[in-house]
């Protein structure tokens, strides 16, 4: 077999094997009606016409006059007016924006498909689902489909700076800067586009949310013309870009004496600048913002909160239809709550509950899936459900930062399933962050999701090839929370390595178990942290730099965990409405997998599962390692079914997890093991 790289990644066309299917695509695709419009229904056609005419080994004749005989029709409900004849006026006239329908129809006698949407992106969604349909090797004479994203705003947020590097990146260099310039090389940027909008993302953020010196300059006339030939890039594939700022701008750039959001000079000078981004970007999405967290300038500066400064730049960028997404990523604890304890865990609710409903409409505020950061295991932020008045986006970290880095295998829309299902109580039972997101439970006008990208400028976009999966999954999902991750798992194991049941099998299971996998042999029951400072790969009990201010795990000769208990903690748990509050508040109902995140317990306690906790600790780290060096195994009954490129990367990636999987097995045992000082606990014999 070839040697592959995995460039394709889910979008690799092969043709049909099956002379029988292929016969019944040919029918279809002897012709494409369509008309010509807007320029993302012009790319819709051109991906149509390469997928279709690989998988068919046929050219597709596209045409725009004169509809008869077989083939597919597609277009936009109001260009087409024989679309309305043909599927009524009555389902027409309840799509939503960017949904579509596919429908199979028999006229006289001969195969008809027809791909109507109300928005050029739907049309460009609906191309991209006929195709993964035909690369699951379906047939395309009973359809009846209809789609539509459940969340307004789709967002991937790029973490690249200007010189190349990329913070937290783990899969080469930035495909969009080198050296503090654009890359003048668009190809890969353009493919990315075409990874991105096939599984329906519709927003991008150019920048790292840490804007350095360079980057500040984004938004200057310097910069702007090739912000705006890498957005149009994004623009034809129905992605609007954002730019994350300096909110320190005014100063930095603007020569002003001050960026206090409520100074008049000020508030003129964003005004200005946006006017300008606008002439340069007629669709520009707005400004995401990360202020007063981790050293970053911020309103708090002036003696201003975050509603003020939102707000400022969201009447800077509202005349043009703009968006401001605010992060809501901080630490700083307020230490008015009953002389507790200062809690990292607290600060985000803390410091926005109080500013609901204070917020313009055109802002909307980004909050992590957890109160910390992104750790393998967390419960999921209070803040869902904590406003009600307020536009929430939920934050989800693509790029693998605490979860393996992409060295280890991790199949995160298992994790971000529990997130998006959880049912927080704000308005009673079954009010799910899913819900909360999509702006439904409150009846808020945007919503939606956004998470940090796993890409560089790796041959395979993102280091470990199967970690492409977590990028398709979130898209899957950013469109339908509703999608499983077994579904998910399975439809990219199909569109990337093929339909054969040996290869997906395998290959799903491992994805299925990968970050129960990770969980275990790193970071038990809810604790995290455990890393090595400031580049957080591999294990180190006390090593993560924020531990100076406070332990992370609190474990000492007695015990281990964090006392998150209103009745004696840090009053963390009373975050949560109930039931969630008085389930997380019990040392009897708080869940395992959280247990050591709310409760601070002796070694000897005993959880759910019958086990205590340091025979629990030592158990899963030994298993975990065990099941690390599984998935090398399970790997290499493919060797005879993958291309040989592909089945080698990933090889030298899962034996590479396998080993260090056995270093975090050996790192934490021992510490946890010295540190409590027990000795009569179930051990391994050692061979
Ligand atoms: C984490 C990460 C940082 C990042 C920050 C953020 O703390 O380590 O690199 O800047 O999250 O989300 O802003």
């Amino acid at each position: 077999m070839d040697k592959e790289s995995g460039y394709e990644a889910w979008l690799r066309y092969r043709p049909c094997e099956s002379e029988e299917l292929l016969g019944h695509y040919r029918k279809y695709f002897n012709r494409v009606w369509f008309r010509q419009g807007l320029e993302i229904m012009r790319t819709a056609m051109q991906e149509l016409s390469h997928g279709a005419g690989i998988i068919t080994r046929c050219t597709v004749r596209l045409c725009d006059e004169g509809w008869q005989g077989a083939g597919i029709a597609i277009g936009l409900i109001d260009d087409f007016s024989e679309l309305k004849d043909l599927l009524g006026n009555e389902i027409l006239g309840t799509l939503p924006e960017d949904g579509y329908l596919m429908r199979s129809i028999e006229h006289e006698g001969l195969p008809r498909l027809v791909l109507a949407a109300r928005s050029a992106n739907g049309m460009l969604y609906a191309v991209f689902h006929l195709l993964r349909l035909m690369k699951s090797v379906q047939r395309l004479d009973r359809l009846n489909i209809a789609e539509h994203p459940r969340n307004a705003l789709r967002m991937i947020n790029q973490w690249d700076n200007m010189d190349g590097s990329i913070e937290r990146g783990y899969a080469g260099r930035s495909i969009f800067y080198r050296d503090d310039e654009f890359v003048s090389d668009w190809s890969r940027i353009r493919d990315y586009a075409r990874l991105l909008a096939s599984v329906g993302i519709n927003a991008i953020s150019l920048n790292n949310v840490n804007v350095h010196e360079r980057e500040t300059l984004l938004i200057t006339d310097e910069l702007l013309p090739k912000v705006a030939q890498t957005a149009s890039i994004f623009s034809a594939y129905g992605l609007r870009t954002y730019l994350s700022i300096n909110f320190a701008s005014p100063r930095q750039i603007g020569g002003l004496p001050t960026a206090d959001p409520l100074d008049e000079g000020v508030r003129a000078w964003w005004k200005e600048r946006a006017d300008a981004i606008y002439r340069h970007i007629p669709d520009f999405g707005g400004f995401l913002v990360k202020a007063d967290s981790e050293f970053r300038p911020g309103p708090y500066t002036y003696g201003r909160n975050h509603a003020d400064g939102a707000n400022m730049l969201a009447d800077a960028l509202e005349p043009h239809g703009g968006l401001v997404i605010w992060r809501c990523f901080v630490y700083d604890c307020l230490q008015d709550w009953r002389d507790r304890k200062p809690d990292r865990a607290r600060a985000a609710y803390d410091h926005y509950t109080p500013l609901d409903g204070r917020f313009r409409e055109n802002v909307l505020l980004q909050i992590k899936n957890g109160p910390m950061d992104f750790q393998v295991r967390e419960p999921v932020s209070p803040l869902f459900g904590g406003l009600s008045k307020t536009n929430q986006m939920l934050e989800l970290q693509i790029t693998q930062e605490y979860t393996g880095q992409q060295k280890h295998l991790c199949y995160l829309p298992s994790q971000w399933k529990e997130i998006v299902d959880f049912d927080t109580f704000a308005l009673g039972e079954g009010t799910s962050v899913a819900q909360i997101v999509s702006g439904k439970a409150f009846g808020r006008r945007h919503g939606g999701v956004a998470a940090v990208s796993n890409i560089g400028d790796d041959q395979n976009w993102t280091g470990h090839l199967l970690a492409q999966a977590n990028l398709y999954g979130y898209g899957r999902l950013s469109w339908n929370m509703e999608i499983g991750e077994e579904e998910i798992a399975w439809e990219w194991t199909c569109l990337t390595f093929g339909k054969k049941e040996k290869v997906t099998d395998t290959i799903c299971c491992m994805l299925l178990d990968s970050w129960s996998i990770y969980e275990s042999y790193t970071a038990p029951l809810g604790v995290g942290w455990m890393v090595q400072p400031n580049h957080h790969y591999g294990p180190s009990v006390d090593g993560y730099e924020y531990s100076k201010w406070g332990t992370y795990h609190f474990a000492d000769c007695h015990g281990i965990g964090v006392n998150r208990t209103l009745l004696t903690g840090t009053g963390y748990s009373a975050q949560y409405p109930s039931p969630q509050f008085e389930r997380y508040e019990s040392l009897q109902d708080c869940p395992d997998e959280l247990l050591l995140f709310f409760h601070h317990v002796p070694y000897t306690h005993r959880l759910q599962s019958g086990k205590t906790v340091i025979q629990h600790i030592y158990d899963t780290h030994y298993e975990g390692a065990e099941r690390a060096e599984g998935l090398v195994e399970r790997w290499k009954t493919l060797e005879d079914d993958i291309d040989e490129g592909r089945y080698r990367q990933v090889l030298d990636r899962l034996q590479e997890q396998a080993e260090h999987a056995k270093e975090w097995r050996d790192v934490i045992n021992t510490y946890f093991l010295r540190k409590s000082g027990i000795q009569d606990i179930h051990k391994r014999p050692i061979y």
